[in-house]
């Protein structure tokens, strides 16, 4: 029998805490139960210098300037600790870095296992940039660090390891799954009708018709607005 795909997502930071209540409910924790995918957090202190009571990770920049950026060495120990598939791949979460698009989340979904690097503070120090593979940026705004971006990358590619989301079909249907300009149809649920003020507003009478070669030919015709 073939293996049963699955993506081992090893994130580092320096807020490890922030990721367990997210990550222990949804359908990552339900796909952590079914060995579908496995998240390890790795808490980037534990990788400061052992002599530094203080665990610092961060310093000033050479050529002055504002804020603290992140050190190459405690990153670099991090990165040695963690034991690689033969598939992996490292991604520093980066503003500058390549948009994560649906596309790139199916992409990413054929490593088995993802090393997500989470800035804080002024970001890192250049040199860590040897150490990786790509930069993942998820949008042209800046976050206070990298924690989001992961949750963000891990959810979008877990969605593509079969038997992640409930109904895989979900997948081939859904927003930009046929391209960046595919949009899903309208969905509606119960009840038939539901008043707004003074409107009325009801479902698609072909959507009740049970008649399966019109509502594909109607979900063709209508994209959600
Ligand atoms: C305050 S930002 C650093 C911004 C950096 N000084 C700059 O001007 O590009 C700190 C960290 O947050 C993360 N980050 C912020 N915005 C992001 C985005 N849009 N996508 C991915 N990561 C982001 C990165 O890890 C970054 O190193």
């Amino acid at each position: 029998m073939p293996k049963k795909k699955s993506i081992q997502f090893d994130i580092v930071t320096i807020f490890p805490n922030v990721f367990s209540e997210y990550f222990n409910s949804t359908i990552l924790a339900r796909a952590q139960k079914k060995k579908l995918i496995k998240i390890n957090i790795l808490d980037l202190r534990k990788f400061a210098k052992k002599s530094d009571p203080h665990k610092s990770v961060d310093d000033r920049p050479y050529g002055g300037g504002p804020g603290m950026i992140l050190m190459f060495e405690p990153i670099a120990k991090a990165l040695k600790s963690i034991k690689r598939t033969k598939k992996a791949r490292i991604i520093m979460t980066a503003p500058e870095g390549k948009k994560l698009t649906q596309k790139e989340a199916k992409r990413l979904s054929q490593y088995d296992q993802l090393i997500i690097l989470c800035g804080r503070y002024e970001g890192f120090d250049s040199r860590v940039e040897e150490l990786i593979d790509e930069k993942i940026s998820i949008g042209k705004y800046v976050l206070a660090g990298g924690e989001l971006p992961a949750m963000v990358i891990t959810e979008t590619v877990a969605r593509h390891v079969p038997g992640v989301v409930g109904h895989d079909e979900a997948l081939t249907e859904e927003t930009f799954s046929k391209g960046d300009d595919y949009v899903e149809y309208p969905q509606y649920t119960r009840p038939e009708t539901v008043k707004h003020g003074r409107k009325k507003l009801s479902v698609p009478k072909v959507l009740l018709s049970g008649d399966h070669a019109k509502i594909k030919d109607w979900r063709d015709k209508n994209k959600k607005k």
